[in-house]
């Protein structure tokens, strides 16, 4: 992408109305604008950050064996009436009525909707196990919409629902999804803690929600510093394998590490003192496991190999994909900018050109961007007229990773600047040695 013919409305003030610097740096770098309180267009350089997440989350669920569908965002009541929770739920759900008169309701999430979906198609445990999962928009009136994409009223959030014959089954399916996720973080440069949370309006026994260690997060948080020392890496595994699940899920969540809601001030003190941490996160995702909680009243049975009807075992699985977008400013950015992990980047470099119109400066800078483009990579070149000062600040608000800059100067030496946007560290190389190393650089993140 060129950037004079890109949309990228970048703010110079700092807008007011932003109190944490992940809304004021998506309001500056022109990604989002809000369209309503708690509702946001996403601009062209937010919406491609939305979309990489978006991919890897996909990613991750397939290689875990869960099957992606789409349900709509609107939904009828009468369902929500059949499990008992339309009267529950409150004022956060959207109530609408159509002409008809009908109720209807924007979903705040989709246990109802896939439950009726798996009673009207499957009868027999030999469909099971299954996972199936949708990214999707939810609608939740939040009372106090807030902190930008981190808190909206409507918001991006990958749910998945599992099916299962027993209880063990699905709590291998809950394993499946803890260690799915930790990849998925992982994936986006971020470590989120698994952390013991309360269960709330969805209901259930076992839970943990995944956090990512901010002081502007909305969760408060205890932990044995000992956490943030393990990591999946590249270790394979092996999704059917039901004790390899069961050991990593174990490993991440042997130490202390709870929300303030189930947070157990004896246990904590236990924790060597000089580990014991009190700190404050951001719920990037949350799994449950609840039984037959929705399968009971929704009449979502299966014959056993046995002959015998019963009710399946389910659980739900929630990532908040666009609040991972401000999540991820807010762990990665420093005073001038975004900084944003590889994984994520919604291009792979800038390429600024010093002296515009310089016709040596030119060509050198189209020879690298059909270079990097040529090998499927998406770099975004600063071709406006504008003074480097301009152009460099842009790019380092943006937060692209890396950045080739190309000028008169260097290229009488045969060379180009290769700068890291973490590390400030800039070197000089060949241009096609820049290619190479940019090219290697996004080598794993393919
Ligand atoms: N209002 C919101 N705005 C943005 N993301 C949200 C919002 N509410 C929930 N999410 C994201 O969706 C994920 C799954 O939702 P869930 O656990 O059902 O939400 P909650 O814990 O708020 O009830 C959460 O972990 C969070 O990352
Ligand atoms: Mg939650």
């Amino acid at each position: 992408m060129r950037l004079t013919r890109y949309f990228l409305p970048v703010l110079k003030e700092t807008p007011s109305e932003a109190q944490i610097v992940s809304h004021r740096l998506m309001l500056r770098a022109g990604m989002i604008k809000q369209a309503a309180a708690g509702i946001y267009s996403w601009l062209p350089l937010g919406y491609k950050v939305l979309r990489r997440i978006e991919q890897i989350v996909h990613e991750e669920q397939v290689r875990a064996g869960h099957i992606p569908l789409l349900m709509p965002t609107l939904q009828s009541a009468d369902l929500w009436r059949e499990s008992g929770r339309y009267d529950d739920y409150g004022q956060e759900m959207l109530r609408i009525t159509d002409r008809h008169g009908r109720d209807m309701l924007y979903g705040p999430t989709n246990e109802e909707l896939i439950t009726d979906i798996f009673r009207g198609h499957v009868s027999s445990y030999k469909d099971l196990p299954l996972t199936l999962y949708h990214i999707q928009w939810k609608f939740r009136d939040e009372i106090r919409p807030r902190f930008g994409v981190m808190r909206g009223r409507e918001f991006l959030m990958k749910d998945g629902y599992n099916f299962d014959l027993t209880k063990e089954d699905a709590l291998h399916a809950y394993n499946r999804h803890l260690v799915s996720y930790l990849r998925t973080y992982e994936r986006m440069g971020l470590q989120a803690i698994p952390m013991r949370a309360d269960s709330g309006p969805i209901g259930g026994d076992d839970t943990h929600e995944f956090l990512v260690l901010a002081e502007t997060g909305e969760s408060e948080v205890f932990y044995d510093s000992a956490v943030t020392d393990i990591r999946l890496g590249e270790r394979e595994i092996d999704y059917d394998n039901v004790d390899q699940c069961r050991a990593v899920m174990e490993e991440f969540t042997a130490l202390y590490a709870r929300t303030d809601e189930t947070h157990d001030e004896a246990r904590f003190n236990e924790v060597p003192e000089d580990r014991r941490r009190n700190a404050r996160g951001i719920e990037v995702g949350q799994i449950f496991y609840f039984g037959t909680k929705y399968s009971e009243p929704l009449g979502a049975v299966v014959q056993g190999p046995d002959g015998k009807q019963s009710p399946v075992h389910m659980g739900s699985h929630g990532i908040g994909v666009s609040r991972l977008v401000g999540a991820i400013i807010e762990a990665s950015h420093d005073d001038r900018g975004i900084i944003w992990p590889e994984g994520v980047t919604p291009f792979h470099c800038g390429i600024v050109n010093l002296k515009q119109g310089d016709a040596e400066a030119d060509a050198a800078c189209e020879q690298l961007y059909s270079a990097l483009t040529a090998i499927g990579l998406e770099p975004l070149y600063d071709d406006r007229n504008e003074r480097a000062g301009g152009k460099f600040a842009t790019m380092d608000l943006i937060g692209l990773p890396w950045r080739i800059t190309v000028g008169p100067r260097g290229l009488k030496n045969g060379v180009v600047e290769l700068t890291s946007r973490r590390t400030g560290d800039s070197e000089e190389v060949s241009p096609e040695e820049a290619v190479r190393r940019i090219a290697a650089i996004y080598e794993p993140h393919r």
